[in-house]
């Protein structure tokens, strides 16, 4: 079996720290790497807490590279309040024992996809997407190159989680969104409409639990801190579980209907900054080079999370 070739981008976050365990524990992927961007908090942070749940995972065979601290235009925002302070919800973060491997986030792309066959290399982008932007801007040959660039942002029917019609990565960093989805990219999105479908209810939290290992138990951890906040911030009982899902279509492609389409991002407008404006007619759009995601299967995206984190190698 050839494995599928994966970096993950991302700022973690609860929904990213499931998503790690997810990915460090499937053997069906070659992890080339993490990188980590500035997003939900602080990239010192998210770099730190991707190289403490690689620890906890048992994968320092994994480099970690720090990117970029902030948007390409904007202030930082964060979104503390959904994740904690340092990032990974109840979890006290602690020091690791392994550093960030030497060079920033968007060379140590550029490197691992280059230097391997076309379209070999898939990203999935869990954070903003200024990594990817950076990397694209340096090596603008890295678009044809690259295998399919799997986002989780934006939002169509559902409406935004940050604004009225923003969602979180999208809105951090919209100049870098759009840039990337303008280069060529074979982007494949995963936006709320698809991640609103896929809830930490309270059973699976608890079969998770019950999986035993360290790796479900911080996961199960994070999805009962998103559990409290999002029931007192947003009222829901079951949290979605957004980053996970970039990496369970890779896993498993028919767990996700997806529509080819045009995505283009707002960043102009103050009131709709960050809005992914989705063209499924191609009537309008000319060329459909873009897929987004309208239907998860959550009990399979569920079902590949425990059996990852089941994997005690
Ligand atoms: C996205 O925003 C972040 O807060 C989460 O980690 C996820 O990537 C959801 O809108
Ligand atoms: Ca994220």
């Amino acid at each position: 079996m050839t494995r599928q070739a994966l970096i993950i981008d991302c700022d973690p976050g609860v929904d990213d720290a499931v998503a790690l365990m997810l990915a460090f524990g499937s053997r069906e992927l070659d992890l080339l790497a993490v990188t980590a961007v500035g997003g939900n908090v602080p990239v010192a942070k998210t770099a730190r807490n991707a190289r403490i749940l690689r620890q906890i995972a048992g994968r320092e065979d994994v480099p970690v590279f720090m990117g970029a601290d902030r948007p390409l235009r904007r202030e930082p925002a964060g979104a503390g309040e959904f994740h904690g302070a340092e990032g990974l919800g109840d979890m006290a973060p602690f020091e690791p024992d392994a550093p960030c491997a030497e060079g920033h986030a968007a060379d140590a792309i550029i490197d691992l996809v280059m230097g391997r066959p076309e379209k070999s290399v898939a990203v999935a982008v869990l954070g903003p997407l200024t990594n990817l932007a950076l990397a694209l801007r340096r090596e603008p040959a890295l678009a044809a190159r690259l295998g399919p660039l799997a986002v989780m942002g934006g939002a169509r029917s559902e409406g935004g989680n940050i604004t009225a019609s923003a969602e979180f990565n999208i809105w951090a960093d919209p100049d870098a969104a759009a840039e990337v989805l303008a280069t060529g990219c074979e982007v494949v999105m995963f936006g709320l409409d698809a991640t609103h479908q896929v809830r930490a209810t309270t059973a699976r939290i608890a079969a998770l639990e019950a999986v035993g290992t360290p790796s479900a138990g911080a996961a199960a951890s994070m999805m009962r801190f998103s559990q409290r906040v999002e029931r007192r911030i947003v009222g829901w009982d079951a949290p979605p579980v957004h980053d996970p899902c970039p990496v369970a279509w890779l896993l498993k492609p028919d767990l996700f209907g997806l529509k080819p389409c045009r995505i283009a991002v707002e960043t102009d407008s103050d009131l709709t900054r960050g809005h992914t404006a989705v063209e499924f007619r191609e009537a309008v759009a000319g060329a459909l080079p873009h897929r987004w995601a309208v239907s998860a299967d959550a009990d399979g995206v569920f079902g590949l999370i425990e059996s990852a984190c089941g994997r005690g190698d």
